[in-house]
């Protein structure tokens, strides 16, 4: 019986989230030892579009046809069957995990997404480019996030640092030194449909003071894309912590996200602050690989329920 699999990494917002939304750059980053998986086994008994998905962790167990039609699944299946003109799929069942964090800004949608596209795909017997994939996943992304930028469904599509800006072609840029971030789970399970709802009131409330935030964002991320390829990791960690400064403005971060930033920058981070949607999930401190262990530990100490580094490697795109 044919089978098929397919695996996409989680991601992380380096800087420029919500602003992003908003038309500004932002810098995205793929964690490829973070991955989820899509396994694709026919049934050749079954009916076609007789399509069973199982989820362990999210307690899923379901036909395709069950799903109500705004579900992310049946949004990304009717795109796929339009990309590669196949009206009726073949009777298969589909396995989905992930050891990507669930709500906590790693992507995991669209992480989950890009695995099941790569796995359909091979079932049968299609290659797509990595462009279509990343136009395909940002269907499910919809469904999840009401208006995403399109970031998360983008770099986990090309697994490769870039610099976003909605509704452009993406862009890829050098990384000369090498880094480690520390990603710290605040335990806090995040919406981002919910923070990015919050900031659009904000903005129909306030347009000049947030417009102005968002851009401020976008400058800083400029900025980094210049000290990520000039290797200025002290100056990229400082423009690390202003961007959660104006995150904070933005009203997206919370007391024990806070927290834990502050507690990475005196455990010896160049920088920290929350990344992707705030409200809870995650925080990144970008760190020397020495003081790995310190700033984990004052992560843990400070609340984080989970920590992991992440080496970022040199890049180079001969720009
Ligand atoms: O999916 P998250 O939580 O990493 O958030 C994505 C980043 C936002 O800018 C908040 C939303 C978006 O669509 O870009």
């Amino acid at each position: 019986m044919p089978s098929v699999s397919a695996t996409a990494p989680a991601k992380i917002i380096l800087l420029g989230e919500h602003a992003v939304v908003y038309g500004q750059p932002a810098i995205a980053l793929p964690v490829s030892d973070v991955r989820a998986r899509a396994a694709i086994t026919a049934n050749p008994l079954g009916k076609p579009e007789e399509i069973e998905i199982i989820s362990k962790r999210v307690h899923l167990r379901t036909f395709l046809s069950d799903l109500t039609p705004d579900h992310a699944l049946p949004r990304l299946f009717d795109r796929f069957r339009l990309e590669c003109g196949i009206p009726k799929l073949p009777a298969m069942a589909i396995t989905i995990s992930s050891d990507i964090p669930i709500a906590a800004g790693m992507g995991s949608g669209a992480a989950v997404s890009v695995a099941l596209l790569k796995a359909l795909g091979l079932f049968v017997g299609v290659t797509f480019s990595i462009s279509q994939l990343a136009s395909m996943a940002f269907e499910s992304e919809k469904a999840y996030h009401g208006n995403p930028s399109g970031i998360d469904n983008t770099v986990i599509a090309y697994e490769s640092p870039i610099f976003f800006k909605r509704d452009e072609p993406v862009n890829f840029f050098s990384i000369l030194s090498e880094f480690t971030l520390v990603i710290a789970n605040s335990g806090i399970p995040a919406k981002t449909i919910e923070t990015v709802s919050a900031v659009r009131k904000r903005y129909e409330e306030n347009p000049q003071v947030i417009a102005a935030l968002h851009e401020q964002i976008g400058k800083l991320v400029e900025k980094a894309r210049q000290y990520l390829e000039y290797g200025a990791l002290t100056k990229l960690g400082e423009t690390c912590n202003q961007n959660h400064s104006l995150l904070q403005e933005l009203g997206v971060s919370t007391p024990l996200l806070d927290e834990l930033v502050t507690a990475a920058r005196l455990a010896g981070a160049y920088g920290a602050k929350l990344t992707g949607g705030g409200g809870g999930g995650n925080i990144i401190a970008l760190v020397d690989e020495n003081k790995v262990s310190t700033v984990e530990q004052a992560l843990l100490e400070a609340g984080a329920v989970q920590v992991f580094s992440t080496r970022i490697r040199k890049i180079s795109q001969n720009v």
